[in-house]
């Protein structure tokens, strides 16, 4: 659902060798064809489930590919969430937390490149697009996913690799990823009503959803596994990004020094990383789209809208946000998570 790429496209039409990714399609798709479908957000892009979780059919095909093939390494790390959480703000943190070096240097990548060009998708650039430069570099060791917890690949548990996992308030989430859909570009048809995918959204028929789901299963994750997992809140970080920067950075053994922290390290690294620095950079403005990839559904742009806390008061009625905030308090009773300091 966050794909930047346009995975429906005919994606071999350049290529001359065809990938694992595609010698395995048909098999991904006889499969899928007999899971459950529902209609979707879009006319032409039902929600297919499997095991219990709804995915549109590009990026569940990118799915079982990353289940069949990703090889996680113990160093790895992961940037995992659910859609418009906080995803593109995690990706820019992290590869400038380890890559803090250049933090000043006018060959920052960061500068000329879209955060989700840095740190790529499993189900995604690892299927669709392998030939990327990050994915080639076997020095890269940031990844992502949306993938809910249950459905990581097996590797990736096994191996022990760290993952940051970022949630946000469900009421944001909803407007972030409704208004993120009125810039895809696919031939999926017109999205559907605000109010018609809040309904299928608060029944758990979103992409990667139910989207409360997703949030318990990393949650779940972190209990049992504090050391090897990080749980943090978009809004808790946009209140005060400086120690949860620090702490990501400890977390994924990049900790500031003492002479780092006195220098302002931290304070620049926060910076580069904000909403405004990131959304107006020349790459993340207007029409540009990355480079990398040849089909992209989404500006650049689009990825950075208001990047506020609580724009939902702007499109849901009281009522509206009375019901998932109903659900939510449901559904995360007694998990602790709603008392946690994150
Ligand atoms: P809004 O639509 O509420 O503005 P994701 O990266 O997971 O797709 O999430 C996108 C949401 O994060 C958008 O929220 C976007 O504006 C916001 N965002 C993007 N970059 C950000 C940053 N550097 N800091 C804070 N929020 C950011």
């Amino acid at each position: 659902m966050q794909s930047q790429m346009n995975p429906l496209s005919h994606h071999n039409e350049t290529k001359t060798e065809s990938t694992e990714f595609e010698k395995n399609r048909q098999r991904y798709q006889d499969l899928i064809a007999s899971f459950p479908h529902v209609k979707g957000w879009f006319p032409r892009a039902p929600l297919i489930e499997y095991s219990g979780h709804w995915i549109i059919e590009a990026l569940l095909e990118g799915c079982l590919h990353a289940q069949d093939f990703f090889q996680a390494r113990p160093t790895d790390f992961f940037v995992c969430s659910y859609p418009k959480t906080g995803t593109t703000w995690l990706k820019a943190l992290t590869f400038t937390i380890a890559n803090r070096s250049r933090l000043e240097d006018s060959s920052n990548p960061l500068l000329y490149r879209n955060p989700h060009e840095l740190v790529p998708f499993i189900e995604m650039e690892f299927a669709y697009f392998p030939q990327v430069n990050v994915l080639k570099d076997k020095g890269n060791t940031l990844f992502s996913t949306h993938m809910p917890h249950e459905l990581l690949p097996k590797s990736v548990v096994k191996s022990g690799c760290k993952m940051v996992y970022i949630w946000r308030d469900p009421k944001d989430t909803f407007i972030s990823m409704w208004t993120f859909f009125q810039k895809q570009n696919s031939n999926s048809g017109p999205l559907h009503s605000l109010e018609e995918c809040f309904d299928k959204f608060c029944r758990g028929f979103s992409g990667y959803g139910p989207y409360l789901d997703h949030v318990l299963g990393y949650w779940k994750a972190y209990q049992e596994d504090p050391d090897n997992v990080l749980f943090l809140k978009y809004e808790t970080m946009k209140a005060n990004p400086l120690p949860y920067v620090k702490r990501l950075a400890q977390f994924m053994g990049y900790g500031f020094t003492s002479e780092e922290e006195k220098k302002g390290v931290v304070e620049k690294v926060v910076s580069i990383c904000s909403f405004e620095t990131l959304k107006n950079l020349e790459v993340n403005v207007g029409d540009q789209k990355r480079h990398d990839v040849p089909w992209v559904y989404y500006p650049n742009s689009a990825y950075f809208r208001k990047g506020k806390v609580g724009d939902w008061h702007n499109y849901l009625t009281p009522e509206m946000a009375a019901r998932i905030d109903g659900l939510m308090h449901e559904k995360f009773k007694g998990s602790g998570l709603l008392e946690h300091d994150q």
